[in-house]
C-alpha cells in the first residue's frame, strides 16, 4: 500500500498524483494504527483516505442517481466500502472490510437490494482518471475525464448492467471548492469530499430479469475516518438534488457536544454559486406535525416527513428549500433514513434590492438522516 508516500511526502506529491498509483486493500481487519488524511493535497479525491483499515477506520466511495422524472421513485444507491464493521455500525456483522452494496427503488417505489464482500479491492488513481474494482464481487467503477461508468456483473446476487456520470457541477470539499490544503473535515473526524455533486447519470440495468431504466441527477462523495462513526456524529442530515438550473448539496450535523457543523454547496452552469462551511451558510431542520419535538433528533424522535433548508446566497439573499419525503429506501431503523422526495424552492431577494425573487423551482432529490444518541 503506497498510501503512507502520499500522506507524508506532500514536495513528492504534486508530480506524484499525475502518475499511475495503485492501493490494493486486503479484506481482513488490520491491527495497526490507521492514518487518516483530513487536509487536501493534490491527491487525486478518488484515492483512499484511511489506511490501513483498523477496527476502527472506516473508508468508502459512494454513488446515488436520482430520477429527475417527478412523477418516478427511481434511485439506486451504490457504496464500495472498506470499513470495519465497529467503525460504521449499520454495517453487516463480518471480519471482511469490503461490502458492495447496491439498493435500488423502481419506478413504482419498490425496493430491492444486494451485498456482496471482495476478496481484496484495488483502487487506482492517474492524473483525473481512477478506478475501483472490489474483485470477486462483479462491481467496479472506472472514471476517465469528467465521466464514471459503474459496471456490474453479479449472477451471484442477480445483476447486471451500468450506471453513467457524466460530471455537471464541480467537485468541493466541506469549506469550498478543491484547493490544496483545504480541510477535509465535515465534523470532527469525518472525512468527506464530493468529487460529483451532479452529474447528468443513466441507469441500465437489470435486476433478477427485471429491468431498472432511468435517467436522472447522479452523484458521488466519500467518507472516511480513523475513529468509529458513532464516537462524533450525533444526528446528521445530508442530500442533494437538482433544482431547475441549480444542483443543491446540504450537509448538517450535530456532533456528541451538541455543536452544529455545516456544509451548503450550489451550483449553477458547472459553476459553484455558493460553497461554504460558515455556521449561518445552511440550515436543514425538520418540518410537518410535532416539527418542534424533532429537533435535535434522538434515536426515539420519529422521522419527520420533511426539512426546510434555508442556504445563505450572500447579499441577504436567500434560498429557501422545502423538502418532501415520498419514499424510504431502507427497511425501518431508528438511526437511519435514506429518503427520495421532492423539493421546491425559492430564491429571495431582500425588499428594495436589486434582482428579483425567483419562484418555484422544482426539483428531485435523495437525502438521508441519522440519529445516533438517546
Ligand atoms: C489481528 O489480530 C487478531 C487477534 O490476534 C488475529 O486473529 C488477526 O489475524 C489479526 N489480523 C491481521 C490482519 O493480522
Ligand atoms: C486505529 O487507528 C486509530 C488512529 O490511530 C486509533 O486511534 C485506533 O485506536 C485504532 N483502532 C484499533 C481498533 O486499533
Ligand atoms: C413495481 O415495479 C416492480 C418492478 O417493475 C414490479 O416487479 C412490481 O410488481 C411493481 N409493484 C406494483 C405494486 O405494481
Ligand atoms: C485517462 O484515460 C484516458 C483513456 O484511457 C487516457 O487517454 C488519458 O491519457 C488518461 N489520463 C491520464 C491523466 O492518465
Ligand atoms: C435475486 O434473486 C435471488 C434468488 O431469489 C435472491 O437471493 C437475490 O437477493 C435477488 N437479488 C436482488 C437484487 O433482489
Ligand atoms: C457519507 O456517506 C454517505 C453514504 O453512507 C453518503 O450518503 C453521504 O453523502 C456522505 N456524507 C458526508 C457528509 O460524509
Ligand atoms: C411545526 O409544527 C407546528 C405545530 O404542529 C405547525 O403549526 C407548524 O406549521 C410546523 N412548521 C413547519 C415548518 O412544518
Ligand atoms: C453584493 O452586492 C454588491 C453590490 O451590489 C456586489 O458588488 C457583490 O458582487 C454582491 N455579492 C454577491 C455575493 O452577490
Ligand atoms: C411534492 O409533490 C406533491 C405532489 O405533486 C406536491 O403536492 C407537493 O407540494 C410537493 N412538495 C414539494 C416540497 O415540492
Amino acid at each position: 500500500m503506497r498510501l503512507i508516500l502520499l500522506l507524508c511526502g506532500l514536495q513528492a506529491l504534486a508530480s506524484a498524483s499525475q502518475h499511475r498509483q495503485v492501493f490494493e486493500i486486503p479484506s481482513a481487519i488490520q491491527n495497526e494504527t490507521s492514518i487518516a488524511q483530513f487536509t487536501s493535497t493534490s491527491t487525486p479525491l478518488d484515492a483512499p483516505k484511511a489506511h490501513p483499515i483498523n477496527g476502527s477506520a472506516f473508508d468508502w466511495w459512494y454513488f446515488d442517481v436520482v430520477s429527475s422524472d417527478p412523477g418516478s421513485l427511481a434511485s439506486v444507491v451504490v457504496t464500495f466500502f472498506a470499513s470495519s464493521q465497529p467503525a460504521f455500525p449499520l454495517l453487516h456483522a463480518s471480519n471482511n472490510v469490503l461490502p458492495v452494496r447496491l439498493w435500488v427503488s423502481f419506478p413504482n417505489g419498490t425496493l430491492a437490494q444486494a451485498e456482496a464482500f471482495a476478496s481484496s479491492a484495488t483502487v487506482s488513481t492517474e492524473g483525473d482518471n481512477s478506478s475501483g474494482d472490489w474483485h470477486g464481487t462483479g462491481f467496479k467503477w472506472t472514471k476517465v475525464s469528467s465521466t464514471y461508468t459503474i459496471e456490474v456483473d453479479a449472477p451471484s446476487v442477480g445483476i447486471k448492467g451500468s450506471i453513467v456520470f457524466k460530471s455537471t457541477a464541480p467537485a468541493h470539499l466541506p469549506c469550498g471548492a478543491v484547493v490544496d490544503g483545504g480541510t477535509l473535515q465535515v465534523g470532527p473526524h469525518i472525512g468527506w469530499a464530493n468529487a460529483v455533486p451532479d452529474a447528468a447519470s443513466t441507469v441500465n440495468l437489470e435486476i433478477n430479469g427485471t429491468a431498472l431504466v432511468f435517467e436522472g441527477s447522479g452523484y458521488h462523495d466519500k467518507n472516511w475516518s480513523d475513529q468509529p462513526f458513532t464516537t462524533h456524529v450525533a444526528s446528521w442530515y445530508w442530500g442533494h438534488g437538482r433544482l431547475g438550473p441549480f444542483t443543491l448539496v446540504w450537509f448538517d450535523m450535530l456532533d456528541l457536544n451538541g455543536v452544529e457543523h455545516v456544509s451548503a454547496y450550489l451550483a449553477k452552469d458547472n459553476q459553484i454559486v455558493t460553497a461554504s462551511c460558515a455556521s449561518q451558510s445552511i440550515s436543514v431542520r425538520p418540518t410537518g406535525a410535532n416539527n418542534a419535538s424533532f429537533y435535535p433528533p434522538v434515536l426515539s424522535t420519529p422521522n419527520p416527513t420533511g426539512y426546510h433548508i434555508s442556504l445563505d446566497l450572500g447579499n441577504k439573499t436567500r434560498m429557501e428549500v422545502d423538502v418532501n419525503v415520498l419514499v424510504n429506501l431502507n427497511e425501518f431503523n431508528p438511526a437511519y433514513a435514506r429518503v427520495v422526495g421532492n423539493m421546491s424552492a425559492r430564491v429571495v431577494v431582500p425588499p428594495g434590492a436589486r434582482g428579483k425573487t425567483q419562484a418555484d423551482l422544482q426539483g428531485m432529490a435523495l437525502f438521508e438522516q441519522f440519529k445516533l444518541i438517546k
